[in-house]
């Protein structure tokens, strides 16, 4: 079976065909992304109204082209996955609707799909895992762990209580003037920086599988605004212009470190509690390489990641979701009803 798969949820327009064997291997057929980034980095983050239009432009031509890169026409498509939510309103809307509108006009079977739910299955693509299943998700918009039992059943062992992880990237890089999304560029400028020159608070928490980021960002302002000689009151967008490189480096080293500790200690918590037989770690901020190192001393079991492409948002974990999903025999979703669904949990 074949399946395309189509994801709006924040500022990547992207769409992929995905063929399903009865074994239960896939094979990824096509993966076409349009990112909308660009457009974003002068405003130092996603602007939902322009993530919304910059989907509409490209939600069609991004179809064409993963149909034509798999060589695949519409009568070879056996059903069609959306993501649902959790997302931007506007931007889910586009591909929902888009999604919802081609279902109907070639008569195909729809699913819709949870984007946080289908970040871990990317790792399918490329590797054979299983079950017990433990899923450490994040990325812009999320920090879960997740502990899979099958692909039906799961149990959410925690999640950030404020900022997801990458956010807190992406508004560190802000404070230090790095540019959107922040994560890549925090990467880089660590690589230069003494991770142990600020000593950055760890977030205690009552269960702990949760996660909480946005303490770290606070203290990273005050360590900035305490750098350049200035009390709490001083505007963190006036910060950047007075740091020096050295200044720069050694916050994002250190706040670097502090961020992927604080996702080892949990991961490494739950591996010792659950024994689970695969260990996943998924979303935008996996395709951090200190992650994966620190990650990868932590635990005694392989970690799999996600192809580095594959972490940030992306049609193929929507297609492979639903993959899984068909073959466990889940029922698709009327075309006439599919809602998006912007604040779509777990
Ligand atoms: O999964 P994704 O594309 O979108 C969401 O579903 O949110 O993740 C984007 C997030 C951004 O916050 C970005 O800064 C972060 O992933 N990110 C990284 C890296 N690459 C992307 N964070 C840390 N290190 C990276 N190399
Ligand atoms: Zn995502």
């Amino acid at each position: 079976m074949r399946i395309l798969g189509i994801e709006t949820s924040c500022d990547e327009t992207a769409a992929a065909v995905l063929e399903a064997e009865g074994s239960g291997t896939l094979r990824l057929l096509s993966n076409v992304v349009a990112s909308s980034v660009d457009l974003h980095a002068a405003y130092g983050g996603v602007v939902p109204e322009i993530a919304a239009r910059s989907h509409l432009e490209y939600i069609n031509p991004v179809i064409d082209k993963a149909l034509s890169d798999a060589n695949t026409s519409w009568d070879q498509i056996n059903f069609i996955a959306v993501a649902k939510g959790p997302g931007l309103g506007g931007s889910l809307l586009v591909g929902v609707l888009t999604a919802r509108t081609l279902a109907i006009l070639h008569n195909k079977p729809l699913f819709g799909i949870n984007h946080v739910e289908a970040h871990p299955y990317a790792a399918f693509l490329e590797y054979k895992l299983k079950f017990p299943l433990l899923a450490l998700i994040v990325s812009g918009g999320h920090s879960h762990l997740v502990l899979f039992e099958n692909h039906l059943n799961y149990k959410v062992l925690g999640q950030t209580l404020d900022d997801a992880v990458g956010e807190a990237f992406d508004k560190v890089a802000k404070i230090l003037g790095l540019p959107y999304p922040g994560g890549p560029n925090i990467e880089k400028a660590a690589e230069e920086g003494d991770a142990s020159r600020y000593a950055f608070p760890k977030a205690r928490l009552k269960n702990p599988y949760d996660f909480s980021f946005s303490g770290l960002k606070t203290a990273v302002l005050r360590a900035a605004q305490q750098e350049i000689g200035e009390d709490h009151s001083f505007p963190s967008y006036q910060i950047a212009k007075r740091l020096n490189q050295r200044q720069r480096h050694d916050i994002a080293a250190s706040f670097q470190a502090a961020a992927l500790t604080a996702l080892s200690d949990v991961l490494e918590k739950a591996y010792s509690e659950f024994f689970p037989k695969s260990v996943v770690v998924a979303g935008g901020v996996a395709a951090n390489r200190p992650l994966r190192g620190i990650l990868d001393k932590s635990l005694e079991t392989s970690i799999v990641y996600p192809d580095i492409k594959l972490c940030t948002d992306n049609g193929a974990m929507i297609a492979a979701r639903a993959a899984y999903k068909i073959a466990a025999g889940v029922k698709p979703e009327s075309p006439y009803t599919l809602e998006a669904t912007p604040d779509l949990k777990m």
